[in-house]
């Protein structure tokens, strides 16, 4: 598609006014978000005259959690609501219920369990952030947990050089075009766009609330919490009006721990040496256009080579299979899968102003010089050319991110149009068979929202949308 001259995809555009209403549709719980279960008997005792800063402490304001299946108005009675079960360690038990997926709702429950035992999240040495490895009670990880007030330019961000480092110099900190400390939602937001676009290469991440004597705490919230548990031996009664005895569980993106693999640095190299078998190859590079699809309408800013991973179990060469085993070999599922990790630095307000420090790193690959396949455009185009789903894809998004005490309507609707021109790039390099590289070289663009575009009806482009192209060079354009 080129700046202005062509006409772009009607369908695309062809987008009624989304009516992102102010909480969602009773029984809708957020997409990628935890609800919380209102009236839990035993758990209404909000005791008088206690000052408690909130689930997360020392100054963190609990997040907006929509009322459940039940029928009951989200933020109203805010609050009334119990924040945390009252148990001794202050367990979120109450704020992790995912009423849509048993299964994950099991898992947190297994982390939880766990930490009550002992079995307690790992920090993640690497990084630049507050990451735990948490574990079942085995010791098993199960998990990589991000806690929001830890994220690089969260106020309790244990590698505190960043957050020293936005005090000092807010003018040049972080990246200009992301909203700050909202990573925990760029994690979830990347999981939930994943799965719409059917993608599965981000394992599954949702918010969640957890605590852990291993998280960073302020020294305030760990004395509060060791002189309500004094309280709780010497003066039982009173005590047993306290909100919660424990540490404040802390918020943040949980994503399920995928095992047997290894950072796509690893095997790129080693794919370079020893070239897979091209059945694997196929499958390999079919994984990838997921990857670079999920990277491009997320406008993810962090996509090294060491924040994908891949999983390869090499087979055997066949020789001294018997048939049995050939059958086996033949019926079993793919050898070869990538799993996006890192999503934390995606959905920008605005494109980054300044492409080369936050390129896709995947561009310089040989498998980006490839078209994409005609598997991945039948998987795609059906979705992203069909204005009702990206409408629901967007408006799925702002039930989520709706729940940070940050979020800002404004800043969204901004981020919502970078994501919808993303799309709309996407559709037409699909359309024209076009390869990753050609959709990294695309002229970046912007679909806004109409203001005057009325709701639920659809609009044509010309009075629902604006499209922004930018002047600046294309990305790639040496190539
Ligand atoms: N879902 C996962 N499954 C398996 N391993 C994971 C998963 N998520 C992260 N890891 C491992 O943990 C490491 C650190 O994870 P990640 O990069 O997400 O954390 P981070 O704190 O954002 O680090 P950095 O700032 O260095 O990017 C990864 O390199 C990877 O080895
Ligand atoms: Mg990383």
């Amino acid at each position: 598609m080129e700046s202005g001259s062509e006409e772009p995809d009607e369908q695309l555009l062809l987008l009624s006014e989304p009516a992102l209403h102010a909480g969602p549709p009773a029984g809708r719980a957020a997409p990628g978000g935890a609800v919380r279960l209102r009236g839990e008997p035993g758990l209404e005792e909000e005791e008088e005259g206690e000052e408690d800063s909130g689930p997360e402490g020392d100054g963190e304001e609990e997040p907006l959690l929509r009322a459940s299946g039940r029928g009951r108005r989200a933020g109203a009675a805010r609050d009334k609501e119990p924040r945390v079960g009252a148990g001794h360690t202050g367990h979120a038990i109450d704020m992790n219920t995912f009423l849509d997926d048993p299964e994950f709702a099991e898992i947190i429950t297994r982390a939880e369990q766990a930490i009550e035992c002992g079995v307690l999240p790992e920090r993640i040495s690497q990084g630049s952030s507050g990451s735990y490895f948490v574990k079942d009670f085995k010791g098993k990880t199960i998990g990589v947990f991000k806690p929001k007030s830890e994220e690089p330019y969260g106020h309790l961000n244990p590698k505190w050089t960043k957050y020293f480092h936005k005090i000092c110099c807010p003018c040049c900190f972080g990246r200009g075009c992301l909203v700050p400390n909202q990573g925990y939602l760029s994690e979830a937001g990347a999981y939930l766009v994943d799965d719409k676009l059917g993608l599965g290469v981000v394992p599954k991440t949702k918010v969640v609330w957890l605590v852990s004597e291993t998280f960073n705490y302020s020294a305030i919230d760990r004395a509060k919490s060791r002189g309500k548990k004094y309280a709780l031996e010497k003066v039982p009664k009173v005590a047993k009006k306290f909100n919660r005895i424990g540490l404040p569980p802390k918020v943040g993106s949980f994503q399920l721990f995928v095992e047997g693999y290894k950072e796509a640095d690893y095997w790129l190299r080693k794919f370079e040496t020893d070239p897979l078998p091209e059945n694997t190859r196929k499958e390999f590079q079919s994984q990838f256009e997921r990857l670079v699809i999920l990277d491009y309408v997320i406008r993810n800013t962090d996509r090294g080579n060491d924040n994908w991973l891949v999983r390869y179990e090499k087979q055997d060469d066949g020789l001294n299979l018997s048939d049995k085993d050939i059958q086996w070999t033949v019926t079993e599922e793919s050898t070869i899968k990538i799993a996006a990790i890192d999503n934390g630095l995606a959905f920008p307000f605005k494109h980054p102003d300044e492409w080369r420090a936050y390129p896709f790193h995947w561009a310089w690959l040989s498998q980006a010089q490839v078209p994409f396949s005609q598997e991945t455009r039948d998987l795609v185009l059906p979705r992203i050319s069909d204005m009702n789903f990206v409408q629901d894809l967007c408006e799925d998004l702002h039930e989520l991110f709706k729940t940070d005490k940050g979020f800002d309507k404004a800043t969204f609707e901004n981020q919502m149009s970078v994501m919808r021109g993303q799309i709309l790039n996407l559709t037409q390099a699909l359309k024209d068979g076009k390869s990753p590289i050609q959709l990294v070289q695309m002229p970046r663009v912007i679909v806004e929202r109409s203001s005057t575009g009325s709701q639920g009806r659809i609009v044509h482009l010309s009075n629902a949308f604006t499209q922004t192209f930018h002047s600046r060079k294309p990305f790639f354009s040496s190539w």
